[in-house]
């Protein structure tokens, strides 16, 4: 990958999708027409794909979003939100809080997003794609005094914080447990939970949450029905409105779950559950469970109608039945 730092003034121009002239590239970055051509290919080392037509200049096959470093560092402040770290690319950003932790140089709350992973991960081990700037990665260091028992559900919230976040940008998406935002049954984002510390005592969680933005095409490397807020929405999306959405949500969810724990959110949960009442599948393993879904219990567990007895579940992955 090419030094990505040094194509930020590049990139920051032409993130809009319009026309550029090589020459007014030149004038704005203070480089000769052979520079710009010569870093116009870098950008191919991002997986940014560049158009260019004679007589109207380059422009970037598909708008992308970069992160506002002060606009977004002003925000938080403005409204009490912790500190961002804003990274250019990293190998995860979970990761990253989690090494920042062990070596103690991090406060809890904290927050990390990325413009590119080189190593997303994903639940069950599973890669996260994770594209240059077209998507939003993101991950928050939070910290319980009372142990694992304190944590029950709060994958459920956190995924809960992103619907709400979605919803007050004008897209109705859903969750399919324990925590993949869908939207018309496509997956949107997905939420990744790592936990570290003392099991009966202090310990800490980082959340992450893998969002698809502006991602037209994914050129085939993710092998799930996916859709992008883009996609949704109609409309280019601003990462760093998006990013204090889920910050402001995350903070008033986080602070009530600290004091009510899931109980407080089971009922908002099932009214964004995709598939509440519906014949679904739980896959255990090589075990698979055919049932009716019947939304959630107050630890955030999965409940299901398995011949006429409710059973409740803290795992495996669920999907429709197809009849
Ligand atoms: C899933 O498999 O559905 C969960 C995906 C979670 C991806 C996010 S992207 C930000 C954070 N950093 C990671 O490496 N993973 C999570």
């Amino acid at each position: 990958m090419a030094q990505v730092q040094k194509l930020f003034p590049l990139l920051q121009l032409l993130a809009d999708g319009r026309f550029h002239s090589g020459e007014a590239i030149g004038e704005v970055l203070g480089v000769s027409r052979a520079a710009v051509w010569k870093k116009l290919q870098q950008l191919s080392d991002l997986g940014l794909q560049v158009e260019s037509v004679k007589g109207r200049g380059y422009c970037l096959a598909e708008p992308i979003c970069l992160f506002d470093e002060e606009n977004l560092q002003q925000f938080a402040k403005a409204q009490g939100l912790p500190l961002v770290h804003i990274l250019p690319e990293v190998d995860s950003s979970n990761a990253y809080l989690l090494r920042l932790l062990a070596e103690e140089k991090v406060a809890a709350n904290t927050v990390a997003v990325a413009e590119w992973q080189s190593a997303g991960r994903g639940r069950r081990g599973r890669q996260w794609q994770s594209p240059f700037a077209k998507n939003l990665y993101f991950s928050q260091l939070f910290c319980f005094e009372q142990g694992v028992s304190q944590l029950d559900g709060l994958s459920l919230v956190v995924g809960l914080s992103v619907v709400d976040a979605l919803t007050g940008l004008g897209c109705e998406c859903q969750l399919k447990w324990p925590n993949d935002v869908l939207y018309n049954n496509k997956k949107l984002a997905g939420i990744l939970l790592e936990m570290t510390g003392d099991p009966s005592g202090l310990c800490y969680v980082v959340a992450g949450v893998g969002l698809n933005v502006n991602m037209k095409n994914s050129g085939g490397a993710i092998d799930q029905a996916w859709v992008s807020l883009a996609q949704a929405l109609g409309e280019v999306v601003d990462k760093n409105k998006l990013t204090t959405k889920i910050m402001l949500e995350l903070q008033k969810n986080i602070a009530l779950f600290k004091a009510e724990g899931f109980a407080a959110f089971a009922q908002r949960w099932h009214k964004v559950d995709a598939f509440l009442e519906q014949q679904v599948v739980l896959h255990l393993g090589e075990k698979q469970i055919f049932a009716t879904d019947k939304g959630v219990n107050e630890k955030g567990e999965l409940l299901l109608d398995v011949d006429g007895q409710l059973q409740s579940f803290n795992g495996g992955e669920v999907s429709l039945r197809k009849l």
